[in-house]
Parts: structure tokens; C-alpha cells; sequence
């Protein structure tokens, strides 16, 4: 879900809505926005179901004036998506946007309707407002009312709240789930995520846990957790907001997959040395001593991110033979893992705030382990709460499914690997030296992958009426056949499976038809010849191969005669291909959504960042 609130000087109307446009990623369930109406003395709200277009034509109908308002818009959780579960949520003088969830609304609306409160959605939000009335009635200020309403509450949320009894201010408070403040001259914006504050301003101040601000027209106060009052660094943000626009491409998630060899350049080039040919991490410098006697390093992610997870692990063994585990961070965190001082534990997340694998890292700090993120949104969560810190520089990833994030957390995990390995004065190897100068290389080399991007098309249309589709790869390929069958079912709807293709034999080989498309990844050498063996266990059940390879596999396999698929990845460091292969993986998946005419940057019941366990 996603939150943007502003009091000021300027119409807050176009403000929150070209706020929620920026946070459509973050759920497009239904939207809904809240205003004062200092004329009238009350509070407008508007909500409809559906993505933040339906709200805007609702808007047009109904003029609504003034310059402090708040809105929403939502990725269900507690109730089905509609208008009346839309937030903004408002009883009594208080109305309220909320991202995260009330783990005992259910108690404390049994109670708040036994005193006679009225609930006119089934959200776990509506508590909210219920029970700040409920305090004020009694006497409360709204401020000290909204403080006790959220101290009686379990679970996890940001929230901004406007009251009719003090309208020129807007309240907000955080829990596990973050919250930015963006200053400017026309006022004070406050918004779940930097996006949605860049048309506006990109001077920001980033709510710890535990704040309670009072937002102002021309300032703002917070207080921590105690009620102290403290002050938060104001930070200048330096991502172009250009980049969280489509330009002429499409889609968003078109123009990130080509925006891919940037990305992965902004993420290398600031932490490399080039006069000493060493990796600095500035924010992470915390490692140096956690290299030198690292047992074991435990990687915790979901979704695509864990599809990076997997990769680093085989970086990280093969380079420098430290035994890595990777997890699912919704898995390791409640399944009592094993955990030791001597146990690095390293959290790769986009966004920063999936709330998973911000449990999975509390839990090892809990445990004693050190612990560092590897994320792409600056002050968030995660980064908050690790003792050490790489940022990807992928900048701002609108679409749904992840692309460019991913290449960048490669280039990041990839880094880390040489850090440690100067750390570990295993540097000098001409493994070592192949692995950096091929990662300087990726960028030019994926450049030259995306220029060929016709061929993928061309197999979309011979792909997208499928049913299911296979994807098959090996070693360091297994996670991108598993990345690529994630991408396919995000974005078209076809059921895929990746599979390491060895185990093919045991299970989905029952599966294969003419009607199947088998995706395979290919690289030369002895992994490459397993392949081939698996590919021609695919062919005499008559198949359909589309051959992913490296020039040398392609040609080794004496393939490019007998198949009609075949599309070809330049060669380089074994353990840097998964950088170059996932491109025609985003590709494919992205054609064929195109074909098949799906909402591509939004699709069906997907949210870009679940702040929600
Ligand atoms: C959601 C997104 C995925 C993403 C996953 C993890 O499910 O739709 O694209 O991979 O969350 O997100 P994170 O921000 O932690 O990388």
C-alpha cells in the first residue's frame, strides 16, 4: 500500500494525486484520498475501487478544494478490495491512511462496537479512527489521543491522520513500515516512499521506528518512541525523477530491463577503486572484520531477490569456500534456525521494507549474528537495521516484477565477493582478477544482449498461447531458470516451473508435449554437455526447445543446425553469466505479456513492495 499526505500552501488535489500515481506500484486494489474543506468545516473523502484512474474521473466530478489532505492506495489485506474498505477511514473528527496490519483489530472492535461504535468496513484499519474518537471524546487532545489509540494497538504501521478539530496539522507515526517526510517552500509533504515526494521536492527526513510527528505548513516536530523530542537528519535524495517515468518506452518494467546496463554500472562504479583496483564499501566497512573469521553466511530474501540469494551463494562458495545457506526469509524466520556470532547474515531486498525478510534479519540480530543488506532504496528499513549496508544504484523499479534490481543485486553480491576476497588476501588469484575485469565488462556485454531483443519477440509469438511453460538450467543457471519461470507467471498468467534440469528426469519430464515450451540455459564446458543430454531427453518426447547459450555452448553442442530457437549470450566468468542469461528471461516474459494484452506493470493481485507477512 501507499501513503503521500501534505499540508501547505498549494491545491492539495493534483498534489495527492499525482503522489498515488508514483505509489500505483504499491497496490492498486482501490485508492481514495481525503481533504479539509476549510469553507464547509469538514473532511471530502473520495474513494473507489480499482486502480487510482477510477478515482481520478471520480475526483473530476466533485469539486474538492483545499491544501491538506491525505491518501491512499491499497494492496488488500483484512477485507476484499471496494470502495468501502478504500481508505482513507475517517469516525468521528479523525480520518486515517494506514499501511501494515492490526494483528488484534478483531479484539478491539468487538470491544469499540459493544461501547456502540459503528464500523462501516471490514478493515483492520477502521480501529483506528474508532479508538482515537474514542479517547478523544474522553478528553484527549487529538494529538494524545492518537498516541494512546496507537499504544493500544499490536502490529505493524505507518499512518497519517487529519482531524477536523485541528485541521492545519497532520499526525504520523510509525511502525515497521516506513514513512518519509519531504520538506519544501509551498509546505510539508509526508508519503510511504521517496517516489511519490520527487515531483515535489527531494529534501527528506526518514521516520525511525517508534516517531510521532506533528506536520506542519511550515515545519514539522517528532518525537521517538519515549515521546522525547529528537531531530532527524534532513536528507537530499538524489534520484532524478526522470527516472520514475516511462519516457517513450511502453512500459515501466520495457524501460527498466533496457535501463539494465546502467543500473549494474551505477552500482559498480561507486565502490571501485580504479587506482588501487580495490572495492570500497563505504557503508559497509563493518565487514572487514566480519571477513577475516566468517564461518558460514546466510542469505535471506523473497521473490526475485531470493533468485539473487541463490547466485550469491554460488559466488560466494566456489570464490572463496565459505559454506553459505540461502533462505526464504518467511521460512527461516520461524523455523529456528541455527545461528552463531560467527554466522553472517545478509538480507537482499529491493524495497527494503518486505516485511519477511525485515523478520528474518531481526531475528539474527536477536541471535547475535552480524548482519548487512544488500537494497536499493536508501534510508530504508533493512538498511536501518543491518550493521552494514551496499546500496544497488539501480534507481527507483516501478514495474511489478523486479528486473533491473535484480542485475543490480548480482553486480552488488559480486562485489561483495571481491571485497571479501581482498579481505581474505584471496584477491590476486587470476580467478579473482577474471571475475573483476569480467564485472567491469557486464554493462557493454548486456548492451549488446538487449540489442538482439527482436529474437525474443519472435519467440513470444510462438509461445504466448501456451498453457505452462519449462525452464531448465544448471549450477549457477538453476536460480535463473527459476527467475525466469517467476517472470512468466507474474506478468503473463502462464503457469511456468523452473527446474534444475538434472532433476528434470524425475518429475516434469511427464509433463513434456509439443505443447510444452522448454526454456533452457545453456553455458559451454561440463555443465554445458549435462545439458545437452537433458535437452535431448526433451526432443525425443517432442518438445519444444528454446535454447538459451553461450556462443561456445551453442556451437560445442553443434546445435544451431538442428534447433529453431536458439538466442546467443556472450561468453564470460562462469559466475557472472546469470547477469547476461536473466536478460532474455525478462524479455521473453515481457513479450509475451505484451501478446497476451496483460496489465504488464501492474499485473493481477501482485504488489510491488508487501509490507505485510
Ligand atoms: C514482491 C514483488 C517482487 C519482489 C518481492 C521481494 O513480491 O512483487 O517483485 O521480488 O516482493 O521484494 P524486495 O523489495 O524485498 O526485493
Amino acid at each position: 500500500c501507499g501513503i503521500i499526505g501534505y499540508v501547505g500552501t498549494r491545491e492539495v488535489v493534483p498534489i495527492l494525486l499525482e503522489g498515488l500515481r508514483r505509489l500505483e506500484y504499491r497496490g492498486y486494489d482501490s485508492a481514495g484520498i481525503a481533504v479539509w474543506n476549510p469553507w464547509n468545516k469538514t473532511t471530502i473523502r473520495v474513494r473507489s475501487e480499482g486502480k487510482i484512474e477510477n478515482l481520478v474521473s471520480k475526483v473530476e466530478q466533485v469539486e474538492i478544494r483545499g491544501s491538506v489532505g491525505i491518501g491512499h492506495t491499497r494492496w488488500a489485506t483484512h477485507g476484499a478490495p471496494s470502495e468501502l474498505n478504500a481508505h482513507p477511514h475517517k469516525a468521528g473528527p479523525f480520518t486515517v491512511v494506514h499501511n501494515g496490519i492490526i494483528e488484534n483489530a478483531f479484539d478491539l472492535r468487538k470491544k469499540l462496537e459493544d461501547q456502540g461504535c459503528i464500523f462501516e468496513s471490514d478493515t483492520d484499519t477502521e480501529v483506528l479512527v474508532h479508538l482515537a474518537n474514542l479517547f478523544w471524546k474522553q478528553g484527549a487532545s487529538p494529538g494524545e489521543a492518537i498516541r494512546m489509540c496507537l499504544e493500544n494497538i499490536r502490529g505493524t504501521y505507518a499512518v497519517v491522520f487529519l482531524c477536523d478539530v485541528m485541521p492545519d496539522v497532520l499526525f504520523a507515526a510509525r511502525k515497521e513500515s516506513p514513512l518519509v517526510i519531504g520538506s519544501s517552500e509551498d509546505g510539508t509533504y509526508v508519503a510511504s516512499d521517496v517516489p511519490a515526494l520527487l515531483p515535489f521536492t527531494n529534501r527528506v527526513v526518514y521516520l525511525e521506528e517508534g516517531d510521532f510527528a506533528v506536520i506542519r505548513r511550515n515545519g514539522f516536530e517528532i518525537t521517538d518512541r519515549d515521546g522525547a523530542p529528537v531531530a532527524r537528519p534532513l536528507e537530499t535524495v538524489d534520484w532524478n525523477p526522470v527516472l520514475a517515468e516511462k519516457g517513450n518506452y511502453r512500459h515501466f518494467m520495457q524501460k527498466e530491463i533496457f535501463e539494465q546496463p546502467r543500473a549494474v554500472s551505477d552500482t559498480i562504479k561507486p565502490y571501485m577503486n580504479f587506482e588501487t583496483g580495490k572495492v570500497v564499501l563505504p557503508y559497509a566497512t563493518f565487514l572487514e572484520e566480519v571477513f577475516k573469521d566468517v564461518s558460514r553466511i546466510v542469505f535471506t530474501a523473497c521473490g526475485t531477490s531470493y533468485h539473487a540469494a541463490l547466485v550469491g551463494k554460488y559466488m560466494f562458495e566456489s570464490m572463496l569456500r565459505i559454506p553459505c545457506n540461502v533462505e526464504l526469509a518467511s521460512e527461516f524466520r520461524y523455523r529456528d534456525p541455527i545461528l552463531d556470532g560467527k554466522t553472517l547474515v545478509v538480507g537482499i531486498s529491493q524495497s527494503g521494507e518486505t516485511a519477511d525478510t525485515k523478520g528474518a534479519i531481526s531475528l539474527a540480530r536477536d541471535a547475535g549474528c552480524p548482519t548487512c543488506s544488500i537494497v536499493n532504496v536508501v534510508g530504508s528499513s533493512l538498511a536501518r537495521m543491518t550493521d552494514a549496508v551496499i546500496y544497488t544504484h539501480a534507481g527507483p523499479e516501478i514495474g511489478v516484477a523486479s528486473t533491473k534490481a535484480f542485475t543490480a543485486q548480482l553486480a552488488a553480491l559480486a562485489l561483495m565477493v571481491l571485497y571479501a576476497s581482498c579481505v581474505r588476501n584471496a584477491g590476486e588469484t587470476d580467478l579473482h582478477l577474471r571475475f573483476k575485469e569480467d564485472l567491469l565488462r557486464m554493462p557493454g556485454l548486456m548492451e549488446e544482449i538487449l540489442g538482439s531483443h527482436e529474437i525474443l519477440q519472435d519467440w513470444a509469438m510462438d509461445i504466448h498461447h501456451a498453457l505452462s511453460a519449462l525452464y531448465l538450467g544448471r549450477h549457477v543457471l538453476f536460480p535463473i531458470a527459476l527467475e525466469g519461470a517467476l517472470k512468466l507467471k507474474e506478468i503473463s498468467y502462464i503457469h511456468a516451473e523452473g527446474y534444475a534440469a538434472g532433476e528434470m528426469k524425475h518429475g516434469p519430464i511427464a509433463l513434456v508435449d509439443e505443447n510444452l515450451p522448454v526454456v533452457c540455459l545453456m553455458q559451454h564446458g561440463v555443465i554445458g554437455e549435462k545439458i545437452r543430454s537433458n535437452l535431448q531427453e526433451v526432443e525425443a518426447r517432442g518438445g519444444r526447445v528454446f535454447l538459451v547459450a553461450d556462443e561456445l555452448a551453442a556451437q560445442e553442442a553443434g546445435l544451431e543446425s538442428k534447433l529453431s530457437y536458439i538466442f546467443k549470450v556472450p561468453i564470460c566468468h562462469d559466475l557472472l553469466s546469470p547477469l547476461l542469461f536473466v536478460l532474455p528471461m525478462q524479455l521473453l516474459a515481457y513479450y509475451v505479456a505484451v501478446e497476451r494484452g496483460t496489465d504488464v506493470d501492474q499485473p493481477r493481485n501482485l504488489a510491488k513492495s508487501v509490507t505485510v507477512e
